[in-house]
């Protein structure tokens, strides 16, 4: 009997010992100490070992079912400390590794040009204001003195909507829209979208402008030579030549064209300015009587000057930028650089 005991504790240890999960040491302690066990299964021999004999054995038996019961208490809580370190190892964090960069992103660089064109109005009172992308054939025509058959309208090849709906084909537009709302003293600048059906190297379907207008009492031609000028010797350095030079359009009267000398040769001459030495960068000129008409302003009280730029034009000279698709084309590695 105390051999058959002793022999069950080796056992049951041995197979403690080579047990690999939970579910292995529970089904052990059912095998050997549940009620149905072995230990419980040889201590009902108890009763056919001599009187004598039979306290010893039982206090042994005690001590082999505490032994049991106590190594596999031990072996599961190994095995759990084993199994909270294995998952506290995988899980750590090496705070010591770089972090990942964030990716900034960057304003697009007509953006940022709009953005400094008007920054540099804004120093001389201008305000931005905004006009719609569709608009009516009155605010983009008519009511700028370009009649419905009259030649001027070739100068503007012009996407319709509808019969009277288009879309504006400058921010010109914006004048007219403003002085129909507010009386002078006006000085405004409007930015936006414009669209017109040519696409080669320097010119997209939709591009985008720069009105000005200004409109008070004693507003001279000086005024716009000044305005422009402090503009574009901001713009484009305080040493770089102007010229001012005649020009045509139906809603200002005088007109005229602002070059600056070429940014690329200095004015030798290169592919760029086309051999002359000049870049064509506004058109302006004093607001034609015929447009104050339309917005009941009195010509012969108020007087003013507007005019129109491009945005990608300027973006492309000072940024130096040849192809002007390069900005519609959304490529990452052209627009990170700036
Ligand atoms: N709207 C003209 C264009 O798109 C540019 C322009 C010229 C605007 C003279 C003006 C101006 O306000 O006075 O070509």
């Amino acid at each position: 009997m105390k051999e058959a005991l002793e022999n069950l504790e080796r056992e049951a240890l041995s197979e403690i010992g080579k047990a690999a999960d939970k579910d292995e040491f529970l089904a052990i302690r059912t095998r050997y100490l549940g009620r149905k066990g072995l230990l419980t299964g040889l201590l009902r021999k108890l009763k056919e070992v001599p009187p004598d004999e039979r306290p010893l054995l039982g206090e042994l038996s005690n001590r082999i079912k505490e032994r049991i019961a106590g190594a596999i208490d031990a072996a599961l809580e190994e095995r759990e400390a084993r199994s909270r370190t294995e998952r506290l190892r995988q899980d750590a964090l090496d705070v010591t590794l770089p972090g990942r960069t964030v990716q900034f992103g960057t304003l697009h660089p007509v953006t940022q040009t709009t953005a400094e064109i008007c920054s540099i109005f804004a120093k001389l009172g201008f305000s931005a204001v905004e006009g719609p992308e569709v608009e009516l054939d009155y605010y983009n025509f008519e009511a700028l003195n370009i009649p419905k058959d009259h030649p001027a309208r070739d100068m503007q090849d012009t996407f319709y909507i509808a019969g009277d709906t288009v879309l504006r084909t400058h921010t010109s537009p914006v004048q007219v829209r403003t002085m129909e709302q507010q009386r002078p003293p006006v000085r405004i600048l409007s930015p936006g979208k414009v669209y017109r059906p040519d696409s080669d190297v320097s010119h997209t379907p939709m591009f985008h402008q720069v009105e000005g207008l200004m409109v008070d009492r004693d507003v001279t031609f000086a005024d716009l030579k000044g305005v422009l000028q402090y503009f574009l010797h901001y713009m484009f350095g305080a040493d770089r030549p102007l010229r001012f030079r005649p020009s045509f359009f139906p809603f200002t009267e005088p007109s005229a064209e602002v070059d600056i000398q070429c940014v690329m040769c200095g004015g030798r001459g290169c592919r760029v300015c086309g051999h002359s030495g000049w870049i064509e960068i506004l058109g302006c000129g004093m607001v034609d009587p015929a447009v104050y008409s339309n917005v009941q302003y009195d010509p012969e009280e108020f007087s003013g000057f507007a005019f129109g730029l491009g945005v990608e034009r300027i973006a492309m000279l000072t940024l130096g930028i040849s192809d002007i698709r390069l900005f519609f084309e959304n490529d990452r590695r052209f627009l990170a650089q700036f």
